[in-house]
């Protein structure tokens, strides 16, 4: 999604308001209009390897879309507190492990964009005074990931493969190093950072290194699968230049928020395959009239001690 995703909530029911980054005169009516105290800006074309193919809009959404959200915030006059959803992937070329102090180097249009973002979020910071900060996030991911990001392609893959929908998952490198977290635990993360006494920049991360491989083995070896025999490699999903490794170093977000991540990637791959299988036992179960059927469901999976 490339608008704001603006919500509010009013006598405890959620509002969404239309809105795109991309058109800056409705970011300001918007912002007049709904006034908020905080404004969480996570909106963007966030897929690296799509940038490759729209570097032109992902620069116009990703890049440009901050100073317009900045800039409604100024003309409006408001005095609310920013967060701009900065990324790992500034770092691209420069090796781990990454902190705030860490020297860009990306490796994408996307990446590009978010040094941008990053820089215009800390000059609206120095110029104006606002309360605007930089998190710092690496990957971080969830149920709700998209399907098209890998670890959430993996985990979909497995819970199809087990239930006898599909045999083979198509992957490109699999030797890329990431630093994967739990979403739930990142947002309170951020929240954390417009709490603080003084606006200031964060990395957000667990602190380990795992390969897309070892994600595949947490994956299939949770639902009894041999991940070697389903992966095959198909160069489309090859990027014209990869980001070989990030692992974030968090300290600072422990030492000023009090901030930790809790789930490692091995249970983070668990959480995720088993929502994915809940996900496709619950949809063979609903009867509906255009979907198609799948096989009945299979018993939910445990925890392995
Ligand atoms: N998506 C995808 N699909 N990635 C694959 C595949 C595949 O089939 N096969 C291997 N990979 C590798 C990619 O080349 C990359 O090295 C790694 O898996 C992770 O890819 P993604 O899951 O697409 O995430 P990302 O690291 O490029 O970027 C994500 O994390 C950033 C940091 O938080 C995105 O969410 C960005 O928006 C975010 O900023």
């Amino acid at each position: 999604m490339t608008g704001p995703g603006t919500a509010t909530r009013r006598g405890g029911r959620r509002f969404l308001h239309y809105g795109d980054l991309t058109d800056g005169s409705r970011l300001v009516t918007l912002l007049s209009s709904i006034r908020p105290d905080e404004v969480y800006h996570l909106g963007a074309q966030s897929h690296v390897r799509v940038s490759f193919d729209e570097p032109e809009f992902t620069g116009d959404t990703t890049g440009l879309g901050t100073t317009r959200l900045l800039e409604a915030i100024r003309l409006v006059g408001l005095q609310c507190r920013f967060y701009q959803a900065s990324s790992s992937e500034m770092f691209g070329a420069t090796p781990p492990p990454q902190d705030e102090a860490t020297p860009f180097h990306p490796r994408s249009p996307y990446g590009a964009a978010k040094v941008y973002s990053y820089w215009i979020t800390r000059n609206y910071r120095e110029a104006y005074g606002m309360f605007a900060v930089n998190g710092i996030l690496f990957n971080h991911e969830s149920p709700r990931r998209g399907e098209t990001f890998v670890t959430r392609k993996i985990t979909r893959s497995v819970a199809r493969i087990r239930a006898g929908l599909d045999d083979t998952v198509f992957l490109g490198n699999i030797d890329a190093v990431r630093d994967w977290g739990y979403a739930p635990e990142y947002v309170e993360a951020m929240w954390r950072m417009l709490q603080a006494d003084e606006p200031r920049d964060y990395v957000v991360a667990t602190g380990t290194a795992h390969t897309v491989r070892d994600f595949l083995g947490f994956a299939f070896a949770h639902a009894g699968l041999d991940w070697e025999r389903h992966v095959r490699f198909d160069r489309r999903y090859i990027r014209p230049a990869e980001v070989d490794a990030l692992v974030g170093d968090a300290s600072l977000a422990r030492d000023i928020l009090g901030w930790a991540a809790r789930t490692l990637p091995p249970e983070l791959a668990r959480i995720m395959v088993d929502a994915d299988c809940a996900a496709l036992d619950a949809a063979a179960t609903t009867p509906t009239g255009d979907r198609p059927v799948a096989p009945a469901p299979v018993p939910r999976l445990g925890t392995p001690a």
